[in-house]
């Protein structure tokens, strides 16, 4: 695995067909799972019994991005799944470093995410208890979206902070990636690049993340 990880989103895919939806995307990281409850976000998706269908098919393991209320009480069983990360919201979470922990402790690595306008700066003093910290670059709830690029100073810090602390964090960027916005999140100190439409909707999406991948290189 390089330095550098495309994430596809399957909220692009065609849901009644995900098997072969995920076949298509087999030379990527991860496969991004956008887990939503129509309370945290205005828009449902599905739970963990969809998720433990597609851990069962993807040839790629698992990232998962939980836009939901209550994350203590539901990103666990995520982990137990088998998924290899579980990201869940700062917004949403009573107890974000006691909620990473116990992701850990399961075995998955554990993602903190925030919207465009919340800082990060509270997460500077506690960023060894994450493994990834994901900087929305859209507000979440939709595919489909503009890059906010307003986003990228928030990013920045945080990836300046991790390099003088000499944290391996991986810093994770959602929303409106593509070709003509991936290089602008990667300067900015991005190594971690979900995309939805920009993948699913290209003809040979494994050809489509070779492009992200080559646009993303330092
Ligand atoms: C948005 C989701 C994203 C979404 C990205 O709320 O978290 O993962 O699928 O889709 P694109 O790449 O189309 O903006
Ligand atoms: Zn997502």
């Amino acid at each position: 695995m390089s330095d550098i990880r495309i994430n596809p989103s399957i909220l692009a895919a065609d849901f009644v067909n995900m098997q072969a939806e995920l076949a298509r995307i087999a030379s990527a990281d991860f496969v991004h799972v956008d887990v939503m409850d129509n309370h945290f976000v205005p828009n449902l998706t599905f739970g963990p019994q969809m998720v433990e269908r597609i851990q069962a098919t993807s040839p790629v393991p698992l990232d998962v991005h939980l836009m939901i209320d209550e994350p203590e009480r539901w990103a666990p069983g995520y982990a137990e799944i088998g998924a290899a990360s579980v990201t869940f919201h700062l917004e949403a979470s009573t107890e974000p470093v006691a909620l990473a922990r116990r992701l850990r402790q399961i075995g998955a690595r554990a993602g903190v995410a925030v919207k465009p306008d919340t800082p990060v700066e509270g997460l500077f003093e506690v960023l060894d208890e994450f493994d990834q910290i994901l900087v929305m670059t859209v507000e979440p709830g939709f595919g489909g979206q503009s890059f906010r690029p307003e986003t990228m100073p928030k990013l920045r810090a945080l990836a300046d902070h991790a390099r003088s602390v000499g944290s391996r964090v991986w810093l994770q960027v959602d929303g409106g990636i593509a070709e003509s916005t991936i290089a602008q999140a990667a300067e900015s100190g991005a190594d971690t690049f979900v995309a939805g439409s920009a993948v699913f909707g290209a003809d040979e999406p494994d050809a489509a993340i070779a492009a992200l991948r080559s646009r993303a290189g330092h």
